[in-house]
């Protein structure tokens, strides 16, 4: 099958040296993408910035922001089957962009405007045909409640949700303990490898698919 990932996190400039971002590694898409390659499938990464290396046998394409990430999905989902969107886009981007850097200018307190960056599962919702929608949710609290109403209302078929104050899951480990829900049931897994976790989910995709 034909699979689009993305990874990492998304970085919103501020002025020409200073971005908003979140602690996303990348490691959890990068896992998949090697995965789903190794398995012989066709992989498009999507990547945000990123110090890992760029994994084998994938086409590897580079953004910064969230706004570049949906032009990037909008433009390869048509010649794939998959999306599993591993990214964590960045919810906010500010309102207005420096051209020159901000100067501190003896100031006390400095309050920064923000604006919402595109949805881009809610943007693509109508591309999606008969193609699998696969999302990620890191959550702090509510996590059952918040995995399936993000299941509903981003139309996907699976979400991977995991709970981020749980010692080796979530950003920047090697590690993951998430809980895998479809619109009937849900799943929860051990703490595993990041490619691990990969596997099991390659393995639940192409069950959905019958590739
Ligand atoms: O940020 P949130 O918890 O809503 O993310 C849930 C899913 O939606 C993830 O798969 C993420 O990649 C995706 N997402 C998106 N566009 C955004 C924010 C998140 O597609 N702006």
């Amino acid at each position: 099958m034909k699979l689009l990932i993305t990874a990492g996190p998304t970085r919103e400039p501020l002025d020409p040296v200073r971005f908003l971002s979140n602690r996303s590694s990348g490691k959890m898409g990068y896992a998949l993408a090697e995965e789903a390659a190794a398995r012989g499938h066709e992989v498009t990464l999507i990547s945000g910035p990123v110090a890992l290396q760029p994994p084998k046998n994938a086409q590897v394409v580079r953004v910064v922001t969230a706004a570049d990430m949906l032009a990037a999905v909008k433009l390869h989902l048509k010649k794939c089957d998959v999306l599993i969107m591993a990214a964590a886009v960045a919810d906010w981007r500010p309102a207005r962009v420096g051209k020159r850097k901000m100067k501190k200018g003896g100031a006390q307190r400095l309050t920064l405007e923000l604006q919402p960056t595109p949805d881009i599962l809610k943007s693509i919702g109508k591309l999606k045909g008969r193609r699998i929608f696969v999302g990620f949710a890191a959550e702090t609290h509510n996590l059952r409640a918040e995995a399936k109403r993000k299941l509903r209302e981003k139309n996907l078929d699976l979400i991977v949700a995991n709970d981020v104050t749980v010692p080796g899951a979530g950003f920047e480990v090697e590690t993951n303990c998430v809980t895998i829900f479809d619109a009937q049931s849900e799943e929860q897994w051990p703490l595993l490898a990041k490619r691990d976790v990969a596997e099991r989910i390659l393995d639940r995709i192409e069950d959905l698919g019958k590739f």
